[in-house]
């Protein structure tokens, strides 16, 4: 057995856990809308048509915001479409995704769902085809309480109250060939500095993002963010970070180790917005909104949207099925999330329901959970606190993608006023269980209140309709504390979390 250890000190202290860390995404894509969250024909509908099967899935998946209405959706979208009377909504082309939306859902039936889910809206404007107008258009409906037509309007539509949202993504993924109005940095920069000077001008404590590259692999990335934050930092808060690449091509090795480009990823930003800060010689820090992330099999056959004339509402698009190995490597970038908690701000796994998701359901139908669920609803219930930098002494190996990966990888959260602490690992060995050693002499009096894993001898296990519970998180016996030092034995190929308090 592989002895790890790992020390635990209060003093490490990289920040407190935010909320905003375990956020999620709803695009008008796929399924994830419609017969997703949306479903007026399934028994448990609301009068809104909402499913409240999902409602209390998202609810137990501990969501704190959610993006919408996209993604490259977004791009080619005409919110004036989506409020208003149903029989009024026109019917659209998307063409992110060669699809028909029926504009059944729009901004007041997400608001309305939002708050049934008891989750933040974060809105995101269209920058590809429209501009600082229409931007400026969808706040005043959003966030003004009355006496100007727009805010009228939302109030005749049922909304007396403004909808408050204070997080808004200027455009998404401006950076990539594939997007509707798809812009160079100079001319994305500019627009989003004076859509943000704008819509500050309206609200000026709103909390604005902008778009940084679709990926590191972008022949863009770096540049991207350096010109975009040249042209915007003082008008923006957050530059956005999206992430798809890790998929297992049968370098299972390599996958597990996905985590280690999410740091790479997120100190390379950091370090660029650092160098824009420098050199305009001012105080103010930009933050880092990981609002798309997650594992995507994107070369897969359900990846592929409609062609020709084939305009289908509601396809199926995207509806990855999740193993055991992804969802160790979907918990262990939500430990590189965390023990990044002083630079990121805001993350969204991309998407909530059918569309690359932890929920899926069928139209009409059964919902369950994939296995990504266990990890995002595990660390979003039990980070707590502050995030405490882990110090990881154990051996490495080689990747072939990511060079050298230490075998384990680890973050803890500690809450000062309870006392608890949650430690969240994976064991990224193929082979070996590993002895997990903690040095906790630093914070006295710990116990063990729970200690769970998951992890099967098939890793490539996956969650059906049928059966979504025969591979979750189980009690881990093997976890003791004694003289201030933690101890727990942990599978290959696992997620695991110990919880302890005084
Ligand atoms: O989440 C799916 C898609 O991935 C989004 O629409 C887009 O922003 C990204 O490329």
């Amino acid at each position: 057995m592989i002895p790890v250890r790992l020390t635990l000190d209060p003093a490490f202290r990289v920040g407190p856990v935010r909320r905003r860390t375990f956020g999620s995404f709803v695009e008008h894509l796929g399924r994830c809308v419609y017969t997703g969250i949306h479903d007026p024909a399934h028994p448990t509908a609301d009068a809104d048509g909402f499913r409240k099967d999902v409602l209390d899935l998202t609810r137990e998946l501990g969501v704190s915001t959610v993006r919408y209405p996209g993604g490259n959706f977004v791009s080619g979208y005409r919110w004036e479409d989506g409020v208003g009377p149903l029989d009024q909504r026109p019917a659209r082309l998307d063409l992110a995704w060669h699809s028909t939306d029926p504009n059944t859902v729009g901004v007041e039936e997400f608001m309305r769902w939002a708050r049934l889910a008891e989750v933040e809206p974060m809105m995101a404007v269209n920058l590809g085809t429209r501009g600082v107008q229409e931007a400026v258009d969808l706040l005043e409906y959003c966030n003004v309480r009355g006496g100007t037509r727009l805010s009228d309007q939302r109030r005749a539509n049922g909304a007396p109250d403004p909808y408050d949202v204070r997080m808004w993504c200027l455009g998404n993924e401006m950076d990539g060939p594939w997007q509707i109005g798809h812009k160079t940095a100079h001319e994305y920069g500019r627009l989003a500095a004076e859509t943000g000077r704008a819509m500050r001008m309206v609200d000026p404590d709103l909390e604005l993002v902008a778009c940084g590259s679709s990926g590191v692999s972008m022949p863009t990335f770096g540049e991207w963010e350096r010109i975009v934050l040249t042209e915007a930092y003082e008008q923006v808060d957050l530059i956005s970070a999206h992430a798809y690449y890790w998929e297992e091509d049968g370098d299972l090795g390599s996958f597990l180790a996905s985590a280690v480009d999410m740091d790479h990823f997120v100190e390379s930003v950091s370090a660029t917005a650092d160098a824009v800060r420098a050199h305009k010689k001012l105080d103010k820090r930009i933050h880092i909104s990981f609002d798309e992330w997650n594992v995507w099999y994107q070369h897969r056959a359900e990846s592929r949207p409609p062609s020709g004339h084939d305009w289908p509402v509601a396809p199926v698009l995207l509806e990855d099925r999740y193993n055991v190995a992804d969802a160790v490597v979907v918990g262990n970038l939500l430990i590189s999330l965390l023990r990044h908690t002083d630079r990121v701000h805001s993350a969204s796994l991309a998407q909530l329901v059918n569309v690359i998701a932890p929920i899926m359901t069928e139209p009409g139908g059964r919902s369950w959970k994939q296995t990504i669920f266990h990890p995002f609803a595990q660390a979003s219930r039990y980070a707590k606190g502050d995030v405490l930098q882990v110090a990881v002494e154990a051996p490495t190996y080689e990747t072939a993608k990511f060079g050298d990966a230490a075998l384990v990888d680890a973050v803890a959260t500690w809450d000062a006023e309870s006392g608890d602490v949650a430690l969240f690992a994976v064991n990224r060995s193929l082979t070996e269980t590993v002895t997990i050693e903690v040095d906790a002499r630093s914070l006295p009096g710990l116990r063990v209140v729970e200690a769970t894993t998951l992890a099967n001898p098939d890793h490539t296990w996956s969650a059906t309709a049928d059966d979504d519970t025969s591979v979750v998180p189980r009690a881990n016996a093997t976890a003791t504390v004694r003289d201030g030092r933690v101890s727990v034995q942990v599978p290959p190929v696992s997620w695991n979390v110990v919880r302890l308090g005084v």
